[in-house]
């Protein structure tokens, strides 16, 4: 039998978040308005962006939404999460997602492509190198003056730690403390950015914003 093609869409969304994406279940959970949040801090006028470490593309869908005259620019190794992004992004409206298949440590496109680079929920799966390496790429695509937009997991304080520190346990990498307490601002500065900021009062989330 052949499924709806909708419902097809969600039966693939809910296995690729399941098996690739934790981070936007656990948003969706418990912090449904944090992407819009994040893709509020891209500058009006931003017409080309691009989305390093894409996974279920769940910040760039918000990206679509407030540009959707943009080009978007999705990097993964991960082929078949391209194509379910550019679905996702196409059945909100959006056409024409430019999905690149590549290693975000070492993207083929040209230096200074970008007015944002945003990166959210990858940095915390790579180990401290590749993360340098992927911050060294985004100052690269970015044209001078032009955001970077990163949005990570935060240590959570208060009644809620528990359970965080649950999930974190269960689901993500081992080293994701090195993200967090200035870890990862500090390396945001380290790879050249200037006027980098950090907010931490969304679900779960640090934002850290920057320009090159
Ligand atoms: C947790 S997901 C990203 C979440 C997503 N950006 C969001 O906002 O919900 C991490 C993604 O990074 C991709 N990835 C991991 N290492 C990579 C690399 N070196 N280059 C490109 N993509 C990579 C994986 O395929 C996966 O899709």
């Amino acid at each position: 039998m052949r499924l709806p093609s909708r419902l097809r869409y969600l039966v693939m969304m809910a296995r690729y978040t399941l098996t690739n994406d934790m981070a936007d279940l656990a948003l969706r959970l418990v912090g449904p308005g944090a992407r819009a949040r994040v893709a509020a801090e891209a500058p009006a006028g931003t017409r080309t962006l691009v989305d390093l470490l894409t996974g279920t593309g769940s910040v760039l869908l918000e990206y679509a939404r407030r540009f959707p005259g943009a080009r978007l620019v999705a990097v993964d190794l991960d082929p078949r999460l391209l194509r379910v992004v550019a679905k996702r992004l196409t059945l909100s409206g959006y056409m024409g997602l430019e999905g690149v298949e590549a290693d975000a440590r070492e993207v083929p496109l040209p230096a200074e492509t970008a007015d944002v680079v945003n990166i959210s929920f990858g940095l915390h799966e790579l180990k401290r190198r590749d993360r340098a390496c992927v911050l060294g790429e985004a100052a690269r695509l970015l044209r001078p003056g032009g955001t970077l937009i990163v949005s990570d997991y935060r240590r959570v304080r208060g009644p809620a730690r528990p359970a965080a520190a649950l999930y974190y346990r269960l689901a993500e990498p081992r080293w994701i403390g090195e993200m967090f307490d200035g870890g990862l601002e500090r390396q945001v500065r380290d790879a050249g950015f200037e006027d980098v900021s950090r907010r931490g009062n969304l679900p779960l989330t640090q934002l850290i914003t920057a320009r090159k």
